[in-house]
């Protein structure tokens, strides 16, 4: 890791030389992005767009990276082989998602939903910032396992790349902070803000009984830790799972405090109908069986176990079926299908 980020560092003085010694060649101005965050919603905590601003043609070009292939070893994987739209950007039916050599990861891909709000990123937060996050996938063995050099390679002697590089940074050179940078303007701007659960909230939709009712079991067993309206509260919480076989402590692996031992981060239920396979290991197929973990499955032998779950939760196979569809209620099918996030070949 200390190499991977000496590189980068490397990397970083070296543009930030080319930039002040000015080479650069200005001449259009790329046509800036503005940042909407939906009514009613908190104002992120941390600006991530604070040094990198958002522009158009920068978020082009971070769609263009997201879903080239190009930036693995063998030009297979690209981030929307493991995190595909339909499915929220998390990797539809599979556990674990395949990275080159149809190698396994040993966790499941999550959707990538309101990542601007998120100020650690990974099931165990071992990310602080979106705009360094592609560096792991990129280069971790098992997921796209390509060298960073060989990336900037690849996108110097393309014949797009490096007008696409212009459009965004008013110059031609191409850098990896410059890459991160317009993956992040991608990847932040991944919104999902217009659900029935939205509509219904902005008074433009109804619940229909059942939903009523599944909404009311939500909030008062699950809300607290997944919190409306992002549906996560964005902490790392042990919700009483056992200990599986990659031997993934979760949090820990990170602060190496024993606290924090199977601590995994509150994901987002925003999609969920379509995100499964669920948990940090996709070892649950279905929000049945998760609803089933909650009812019945959780280890409260657990040191760490979350004190909310302490309690037996008590919830009705009828009352199961009413947070099934309430559940439901927060698929934002404008998400999925849109179209300024979409793969499209040229
Ligand atoms: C081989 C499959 C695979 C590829 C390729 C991949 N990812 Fe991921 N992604 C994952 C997995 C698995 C995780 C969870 C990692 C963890 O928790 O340790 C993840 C986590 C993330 C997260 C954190 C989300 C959160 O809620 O914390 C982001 C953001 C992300 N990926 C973006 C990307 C980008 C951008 C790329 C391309 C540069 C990419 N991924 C390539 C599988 C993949
Ligand atoms: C004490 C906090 C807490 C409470 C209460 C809680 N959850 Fe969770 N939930 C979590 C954590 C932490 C995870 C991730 C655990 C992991 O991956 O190992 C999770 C994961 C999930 C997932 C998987 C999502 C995904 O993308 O993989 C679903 C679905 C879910 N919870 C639904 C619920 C429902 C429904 C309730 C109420 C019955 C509930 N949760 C109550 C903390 C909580």
């Amino acid at each position: 890791m200390k190499i991977k980020l000496s590189i980068y560092f490397l990397i970083f003085i070296i543009t930030a030389f080319v930039l002040i010694s000015g080479t650069s060649n200005v001449n259009e101005n790329p046509t800036p992005l503005p940042f909407i965050i939906p009514k009613g919603w908190p104002v992120p905590s941390r600006n991530i767009f604070e040094k990198n601003r958002l522009t158009e043609e920068g978020f082009q070009l971070g769609k263009k990276l997201f879903y080239d292939g190009r930036l693995s070893k063998d030009g297979e994987i690209s981030c929307g082989s493991c995190h595909q739209q339909f499915s929220a950007f998390s990797t539809y039916d599979h556990d674990l998602s395949h990275g080159i050599n149809n190698l396994l990861t040993t966790r499941n891909a999550p959707a990538l939903i309101n990542l601007a709000w998120m100020n650690e990123l990974h099931w165990d937060g071992g990310i602080n910032h979106l705009e360094v996050q592609p560096l792991s996938p990129i280069t971790a063995p098992n997921e796209m396992g390509e060298k960073l050099e060989n990336v900037l390679n690849k996108l110097r002697n393309d014949s797009i790349y490096p007008r696409m590089f212009k459009a965004a940074f008013k110059d031609t050179s191409i850098s990896i902070p410059k890459m991160l940078k317009a993956i992040a303007q991608f990847t932040g701007n991944l919104i999902s803000s217009n659900s029935r659960y939205d509509k219904f909230k902005r008074g433009e939709a109804t619940f229909t009984t059942y939903e009523l009712t599944g909404y009311k079991i939500f909030k008062a067993n699950c809300a607290s830790c997944h919190k409306e309206p992002l549906f996560t509260d964005n902490s790392f919480r042990n919700n009483g799972q056992q200990l599986n076989r990659f031997k993934d402590y979760g949090r820990q692996i990170i602060t190496s405090k024993q606290e924090d031992s199977l601590k995994f981060k509150v994901p987002t239920l925003r999609n969920a109908a379509l995100t499964f396979p669920y948990m940090h290991d996709g070892h649950l197929y279905s929000l049945y069986e998760v609803i089933d973990h909650y009812r019945s499955g959780i280890d409260t032998t657990q040191k760490t176990l979350d004190p909310l779950l302490k309690k037996k939760i008590e919830i009705s196979n009828t009352d199961k079926m009413n947070l099934i569809l309430f559940l439901n209620t927060l698929i934002d099918s404008s998400f999925i299908n849109n179209p300024r996030f979409s793969f499209k070949i040229k």
